[in-house]
């Protein structure tokens, strides 16, 4: 079978095993891994070190934005399960930042127990892996005794919704700060627009709306990426690339996008629904490359005072598109992405502020050296939440309230899959297969599919 082509041989994924084989010597380097190392409480002058767990898009950025903080900053790990992956990002970053990437051959690890290694290394750790893996890896940050910046959502259903909070909780307990990656509330614009609408600008808020409609971001065709490693694909890899199509990984895109708008109703709500109904399906993409997930879920969330989120979220061509939240009161209304108020006490943003990805990465940084309090984890896992409930109101059908989500049993992270070697784990089944037949996946059914 062929390897796939790393971009830069010395960082081959025989290298990285090689390495990380005689350093871990079997078990014994898992075993050995510290726990509650230290916590941190670093002033201006100290190092932090960072590791990046989940080397794509989002992680190479989120590791550029830490790098690019005030004072002095040392990625000294990663970890990721492709090879081409990881190399390419820990390129790109030593070119981005010659003196500031400082990792060891035998600190980049692969396999997907590579995590618990790279967080062992460091003092601060990105997460930024498809987001089915985030619980596994937040607890496992918090239980090392590790600061945290994790990408959005935070979980993908209720099993890890319940993983997520208690590590919050414990996360707290060990004073350790936890950034995540809901960016807008770090964006001057919206902190300046919330403020306003909690001091009353628009009285009691009696509606909002909030929209992702667009299109399809990626597709990672089975036939292009057996084309390109010039191999067979087994099911599990392949779903690993495809990610965004497949619930255990992805969480619908209601989960992986939405939740920002959503997230944003929560925040002038202070707090998730209590319940969701909506309708929801695969009306235009339609094929074997689109996996498992719905084009298109429109969702009502009610909340505790009765007030309403009607939400829309679709990838469908040639259709309006329109990202954005907005609220109606009893003395106003606000359009918050586009920091209006308008009615008695109207309102615009006059403009400022930094880029939200870097200010957040600033502010985690910032309470990090100064022992401020930061942690994001707990509205981070409401808002994520919230998506998983519209999606498991759209998939069943069904009106769901907050409580019957939250203790859903439902678990779609395939057992065992850090606990196995690498390619052991490849040829374990995700839960979702294809149709032998036709290559197609099951989608939900409404009034069929359950999620409870
Ligand atoms: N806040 C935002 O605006 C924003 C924007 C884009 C993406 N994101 C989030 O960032 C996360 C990553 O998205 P992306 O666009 O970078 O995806 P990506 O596919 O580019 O990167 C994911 C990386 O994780 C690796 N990976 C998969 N499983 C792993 C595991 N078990 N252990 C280690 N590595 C693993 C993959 O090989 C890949 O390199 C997602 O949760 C996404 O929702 C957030």
């Amino acid at each position: 079978m062929n390897q796939n082509t790393p971009m830069n041989p010395s960082l081959s994924r025989r290298g990285f095993l090689s390495s990380t084989t005689k350093a871990a010597a079997g078990a014994s380097l898992l075993a050995g891994l510290p726990i509650e190392r230290f916590v941190l409480g670093a002033s201006p002058s100290d190092t932090v070190k960072v590791a990046l767990i989940g080397c794509g898009g989002r992680g190479s950025g989120a590791a550029n934005q830490a790098l690019s903080t005030d004072g002095s900053v040392k990625l000294v790990a990663a970890a990721d399960v492709h090879p081409d992956r990881l190399n390419g990002a820990i390129s790109n970053l030593s070119k981005a930042h010659k003196d500031k990437v400082d990792i060891k051959k035998e600190n980049l690890f692969l396999g997907f127990d590579g995590y618990k290694k790279a967080i062992a290394m460091a003092d601060v750790v990105i997460l930024a892996t498809p987001p089915g893996f985030r619980p596994m890896q937040f607890e496992e940050a918090v239980r090392q005794g590790k600061h945290v910046f994790m990408e959005k959502p935070v979980c993908v259903d209720a099993p890890g919704f319940r993983k997520v909070m208690a590590a919050a909780q414990e996360a707290k307990k060990k004073n350790l700060k936890v950034g995540v990656g809901l960016q807008r509330h770090h964006q001057a614009g919206y902190l300046e627009t919330m403020k306003r609408l909690h001091d009353g600008a628009i009285g009691d808020v009696v509606a909002m709306r909030a929209y992702w409609n667009g299109n399809t971001p990626w597709v990672r065709r089975r036939d292009e990426l057996e084309k390109q490693y010039g191999r067979k694909l087994t099911e599990m890899e392949y779903q690993l690339r495809n990610w965004y199509y497949f619930v255990w990984l992805c969480g619908d895109h209601i989960a992986e996008q939405h939740i920002h708008n959503l997230d944003v109703i929560n925040w002038v709500k202070k707090g998730p629904p209590v319940s969701a109904r909506g309708n929801g399906g695969c009306e235009t993409r339609k094929g074997k490359d689109y996996g498992e997930i719905f084009d298109h879920h429109v969702v009502e969330f009610t909340y505790a005072d009765g007030s309403v989120c009607f939400s829309q979220c679709r990838h469908q061509q040639g259709c309006w598109n329109d990202v954005s939240e907005s609220v109606i009161g009893t003395k106003g209304k606000s359009d918050l992405g586009r920091y209006t108020i308008t009615g008695e006490n109207a309102w615009r943003f006059k403009g400022g502020g930094k880029d939200a990805y870097q200010q957040e990465h600033d502010d985690l940084f910032a309470a990090i050296r100064n022992d401020t309090p930061f942690n994001e984890a707990e509205y981070g896992a409401a808002s994520s939440m919230t998506s998983v409930l519209g999606r498991m109101a759209t998939y069943s059908g069904k009106e769901i309230t907050w409580e019957q989500a939250i203790n859903s049993q439902v678990d779609t992270m395939v057992a065992n899959i850090d606990k196995v070697s690498f390619e052991e784990a490849m040829q374990l089944m995700p839960k979702s297969l294809p149709d032998p037949e036709t290559g197609l996946y099951k989608l939900a059914i409404p009034g069929v599919t359950t999620v409870i």
